[in-house]
């Protein structure tokens, strides 16, 4: 049997045809664009785990929705415990942000996490309460989302001004999932946070117990952790490196609690006993720490190597050179720095210029020749 199109039928099929092409090619852009956002929530969810960092988690959560949405501008705000609202971070042009900082935005960022769901303001410049305010920060539409919204460190993930169109309800969806991934992270990060600055806290002022033994040591550990500090930041040391050398620093001297307060006080050059009784708080101090797992490693290093010297003159192990761990190489220098500028019972400290004139003369005996002359150059452009 034959079939016989009618030029009626055979038009019909085109045009049905050409419906089936472009529901195809949408269907398509819809699965990729889909595809596209799910890649991007896959990745933005690896690159959040582990991270402990708030600046840059609310960096990232920015980033991945600024290349999700076709927009004027995005922005995470932040509140304090206290209560007051700060931006976080924001991509736009820097007068645009004003509106956030204005009791206008501050108001909206509220009410989000008091809702603790997201929102959509299409049309502002008509609203009946907001209209005059949004035009004059020329803010013509809104998506909001709360980030963390029952948590210690509250936030909104705010985008404005779309390119083309009225924000959807798929799009505030898309920002709640992003803020929902977000807002757990920013919770373990506070907490992390405010677990470190209670430890650091305690460190600190372990610190400041061990200088206060003498007056004239007053300071000294802080000051020592500020120079050496400096000179690993110059020497490109990680956040990570960078912590151990803070902790290293506030910990240095802590033996000296075991060097009698007759001795560190003494208004006088030591006799040679007391020599001896003072030479062992490296020691003293990396007993009282060693059986703290955390501090292994660089950290007790430190302690316990901050008076070699690379000649192999130093105490308490007498170490040549690079035997020497680097933190401990790096304080030395710090400490000499802050040792021969501070006042002591039978001398006035020396003027900056003249340590720096020592620790030159002394590179590559006393201290390590590219450490101590790093260290005067640093210094020397501070000036
Ligand atoms: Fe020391």
């Amino acid at each position: 049997m034959s079939i016989s199109l009618t030029e009626k039928d055979w038009q019909r099929l085109q045009e049905e045809l050409q419906k089936a092409r472009l529901e195809a090619q949408q269907l398509s852009l819809v699965l990729s664009e889909a595809w596209d956002e799910l890649t991007l929530l896959y990745d933005l969810a690896e690159q959040l785990r582990g991270l402990l960092d708030i600046q840059k988690v609310v960096h990232l959560i920015a980033e991945r929705t600024r290349e999700l949405m076709d927009m004027e501008g995005v922005a995470v705000m932040l509140k304090e415990p206290e209560g007051e609202w700060n931006i976080a971070i924001a991509f736009c042009s820097p007068d645009r942000e004003e509106w956030l900082r204005a009791s206008w935005g501050k108001s909206i960022a509220d009410s989000i996490v008091r809702q603790g769901k997201g929102t959509i303001l299409n049309d502002l410049f008509d609203h009946p309460r907001w209209g005059s305010i949004a035009a004059a920060f020329g803010i013509a539409n809104i998506v909001a989302v709360p980030l963390n919204p029952k948590g210690h460190m509250q936030g909104v993930l705010v985008v404005w001004n779309k390119r083309q169109g009225d924000w959807m309800a798929g799009e505030l969806k898309l920002l709640s999932t992003i803020a929902a991934q977000g807002g757990g992270v920013i919770e373990s990060a506070y907490l992390f946070q405010q677990l470190q600055e209670t430890f650091h806290g305690t460190i600190s002022a372990l610190a400041s117990a061990v200088d206060a033994k003498s007056r004239w040591t007053a300071g000294h550990s802080h000051r020592v952790t500020q120079f050496a500090l400096q000179l690993a930041a110059d020497l490109g040391f990680t956040e990570q490196e960078l912590q151990q050398v803070h902790l290293s620093g506030l910990l240095h001297d802590i033996g000296k609690v075991g060097v009698p307060d007759a001795i560190l006080d003494k208004p006088g050059p030591l006799s040679d006993e007391e020599w001896t009784t003072m030479k062992r708080h490296p020691v003293i101090g990396y007993e009282i720490l060693k059986n703290i797992r955390q501090f292994h490693g660089p950290i007790l290093d430190g302690v316990l190597y901050h008076h070699e010297r690379v000649d192999g003159k130093g105490y308490p192990l007498g170490l040549k050179g690079k035997d020497i761990p680097l933190i401990g190489r790096l304080l030395s220098v710090a400490d000499g720095f802050d040792a021969m500028t501070s006042d002591r019972p039978y001398r006035a400290g020396m003027p900056v210029e003249k340590a720096l004139q020592i620790l030159t003369e002394g590179a590559g005996t006393q201290w390590d020749r590219e450490l101590a002359l790093r260290f005067v150059a640093l210094q020397k452009r501070k000036e």
